[in-house]
């Protein structure tokens, strides 16, 4: 018997990445899944690919995110996960983002979790509870200079987490994962910056970067029995990178240094 036999999830950000690879995951350990993205092409595929249902979904619409849910706990006779994980970053410093920018990353990122969460709880509830998941990152821990918006978005749903883990306890348990250097499309440009990679592996004390699949077993195990009395916590997922500094640490430098025809500068 699966670890979500009888469970039923939507994911958003669920067509590529570690929401993809979250949805095969559950749909694995026998849970009914609904795979919601932006990218509507991307969801059907993911979602086919498991016997899901998809959904076209912009997070930063709050009106399609509950229309989704609706739609997804009506298909399912109910929902008892909600997995809010669709979210990405910009690189610049902090004078340099304009204002639509930083509204742009802080309502994709913190907003999103946000309207997810507020779509999510009153049909858990009616369910019978259940659990929600959150993606922050370790740059909602432990920031990187260029990331400003994300990682005070960041760092924002860590807070949302542990505030909706008290007001929903004990009917559903809600908790976060903050992923480090995952190898999904978001990081796939990091790649291409020269000796970046071999830098963050020599940083991870892991020696190695993440795979999608390192953050959908905790996500398994967080909506699942075997967590049963863990709530309102953000585990860090990253190899032990954090200990020695963050996934972005001084690629702004570099990027700027490098602009400039100067020397590669870190930090
Ligand atoms: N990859 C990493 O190293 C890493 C590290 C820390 C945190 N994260 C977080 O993990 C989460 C998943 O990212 P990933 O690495 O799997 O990236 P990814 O780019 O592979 O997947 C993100 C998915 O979100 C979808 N998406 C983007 N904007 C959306 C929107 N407005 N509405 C709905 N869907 C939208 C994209 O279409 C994509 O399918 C994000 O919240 C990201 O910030 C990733």
């Amino acid at each position: 018997m699966g670890l979500l036999e009888g469970q039923r999830a939507f994911i958003t950000g669920g067509a590529s990445g570690i929401g993809r690879a979250t949805a095969r995951m559950m749909a694995a350990e026998g849970a009914r899944v609904a795979v919601a993205d932006i990218n509507g092409d991307g969801a059907k595929e993911a979602a086919a690919e498991i016997g899901g249902l998809a959904f076209e979904v912009d997070v930063t619409d709050p009106e399609m995110v509950q229309a989704a849910v609706r739609d997804a706990a009506h298909a399912f006779g109910g929902l008892t996960i909600a997995f809010n994980n669709a979210g990405a970053g910009l690189l610049a410093n902090v004078h340099e983002y304009s204002a639509e920018q930083w509204d742009q990353v802080v309502r994709l990122n913190l907003t999103g979790v946000f309207s997810g969460t507020k779509a999510a709880v009153p049909v858990i509830l009616e369910s019978g509870g259940g659990s929600i998941v959150n993606t922050a990152s370790i740059s909602g821990v432990r920031p990187s200079a260029g990331e400003a918006p994300y990682a005070a978005a960041k760092a924002g749903v860590i807070a949302l987490t542990q505030s909706a883990a008290l007001e929903y306890a004990p009917a559903i348990r809600v908790n976060a994962v903050s992923p480090g250097w995952i190898l999904t499309g978001l990081t796939a440009p990091w790649k291409e910056i020269p000796g970046e990679e071999a830098r963050a592996v020599e940083r991870t004390p892991m020696k190695r970067l993440g795979e999608p699949e390192d953050i959908a077993k905790v996500v398994v195990f967080l909506c699942s029995d075997l967590a049963g009395f863990v709530t309102g916590q953000n585990i860090v997922i990253d190899g032990g990178m954090i200990l020695h500094g963050a996934g972005v640490d001084g690629m702004l430098a570099y990027l700027q240094s490098a602009m400039r025809g100067d020397p590669p500068q870190y930090y």
